[in-house]
């Protein structure tokens, strides 16, 4: 791969009104800018960032995540602009390939595009019935003459439908020479990028433009775009899923996490939302469930239940209303409304309705261990930690506060007491029937 990257992340982003980073600001559970250095990582191993805003916090962001990144602090109170973040870009090979931090839908295919043939410049070019906001992209006989800022346009050019998409690859050694002698003569008193475009032309280098898909290059700039994308990414998502014979009802309720993974024949019922790094096998997910990063092996999940992060169930049906936490449960049956957190659940055992393990005590969190064929009862509070090993049945609406040895039963109960023909006394109701009764 002798391409080298450079992926613009320094503006600030107002329009999205947000305390957090632009390019931090998710798609389908990952950072945009994270989805832009996928692609990047697709056709190089020199990738740089440029940051500014906000620089430290997405620097450690991306470093949680990715290794081997460069950095580069652009000077913007001095240098801003597109052209601005350029400046001191050292890159390893001979082609640099220029993307924005705000464009995640872009795909390696458009990338491998853009690398591709012997022109000088390679840039991305859009049609577009509304062009307002981006530069003009202006092409006399059928060759690349310049980039007019929009703020930049004569009413003549405002007219051009043709705009710049934002993303190029252009030889280093021109890089190398234009980007110093860039000016800040224009509007915005910033210094673009756009304006290396008119220095190769003027020096007879080959700028070719390359037709891309708007749907990908569109920046994302407020909650709405970002919301666009979402939509856009999640059919992406969707379908391809779909095309490895997950089935779907109702795809277009349906939300998939990009590091979500399924294999084997499963079934996605309506609204069903998988999130995080969920590994998904051969399982059915009934409607409105959530399932967080977590994994799900020959198991149903449903309607309305929920699998919070850091669970294992394997051969396991999980009924409505249960709530799962890092937990896991191996041959389990937990029909309704439960809370199961911090267990761990064997095979053969069942879990009541209304059973609670009590994991935390304001304090600390514990844990439950429930072996193998285990009964419990509706209404059962394990109180944590605490220990019921395998064979035991626990009766319903039991308070289990000490472990629980093999084969034996558990019951705690308040004695049941029987008051004759209270209700009438309560309510003072005299009938015929109830005559006499003080
Ligand atoms: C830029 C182009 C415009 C094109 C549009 C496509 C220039 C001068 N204009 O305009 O022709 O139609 O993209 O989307 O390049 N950035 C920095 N440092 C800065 C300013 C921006 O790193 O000082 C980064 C931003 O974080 C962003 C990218 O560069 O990722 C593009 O910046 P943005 O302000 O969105 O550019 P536009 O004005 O939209
Ligand atoms: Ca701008």
């Amino acid at each position: 791969m002798s391409i080298s990257v450079v992926i613009l992340a320094a503006g600030q982003g107002t329009r999205m009104k947000s305390g957090t980073p632009k390019v931090l600001h998710k798609i389908s559970g990952k950072p945009m800018l994270f989805h832009a250095i996928d692609a990047a990582k697709d056709v190089s191993d020199d990738i740089t960032v440029v940051l500014y805003h906000q620089a430290e916090r997405i620097q450690k962001e991306i470093e949680k995540v990715y290794k081997g990144i460069h950095f580069h602090m652009q000077d913007a109170e001095q240098f801003p602009g597109t052209g601005g973040a350029m400046k001191g870009i050292e890159a390893k090979h001979d082609k640099v390939l220029i993307l924005n931090g705000d464009m995640p839908l872009v795909t390696k295919d458009s990338l491998h595009a853009l690398i591709e043939g012997e022109a000088d410049i390679n840039m991305s070019v859009i049609h577009l019935d509304s062009p307002c906001g981006y530069g003009r992209v202006v092409i006399l006989d059928g060759k690349v003459h310049e980039i007019v800022e929009e703020k930049d346009c004569i009413p003549a050019q405002k007219e051009i439908k043709t705009v710049n998409a934002g993303v190029y690859c252009v030889k280093k050694a021109l890089l190398e020479r234009y980007i110093p002698a860039l000016s800040n003569d224009n509007a915005q008193a910033e210094y673009y990028l756009t304006d290396i475009i008119k220095m190769a032309v003027h020096e007879n280098k080959t700028v070719h433009p390359v037709m891309v898909q708007e749907e990908e290059f569109k920046g994302v700039n407020s909650k709405l775009d970002l919301a666009h994308a979402e939509e856009i990414m999640q059919t992406r998502i969707r379908t391809e899923w779909m095309k490895a014979g997950v089935t779907m009802h109702l795809p277009q309720t349906i939300y998939i996490d990009c590091r979500a993974a399924f294999i084997g024949e499963c079934i996605l019922e309506s609204g069903v939302s998988i999130q995080g790094e969920s590994r998904i096998i051969a399982s059915h997910i009934k409607t409105h469930s959530v399932i967080e990063n977590s994994y799900i092996e020959n198991s149903d999940v449903g309607p309305m239940g929920r699998v919070r992060p850091d669970s294992t169930l394997i051969d396991t049906h999980i009924g409505n209303f249960v709530e799962v936490k890092k937990s896991t449960l191996t041959g389990v049956k937990a029909g309704h409304l439960a809370y199961i957190g911090d267990a761990s659940i064997d095979e053969g055992s069942n879990i009541g309705a209304g059973v609670i393990t009590c994991n935390y005590d304001g304090k600390n969190k514990y844990k439950t261990r429930i072996g193998k064929n285990v009964f419990v009862g509706s209404d059962t509070q394990l109180v944590a930690p605490v220990t019921v090993e395998d064979d035991v049945i626990i009766a319903a609406g039991t308070t289990v506060n000490k472990n629980i040895a093999r084969g034996e039963l558990a019951i705690s109960r308040v004695p049941m007491k029987i008051v004759k023909n209270f209700f009438y006394k309560f309510f003072r109701i005299e009938s015929d029937e109830h005559k006499g009764v003080k």
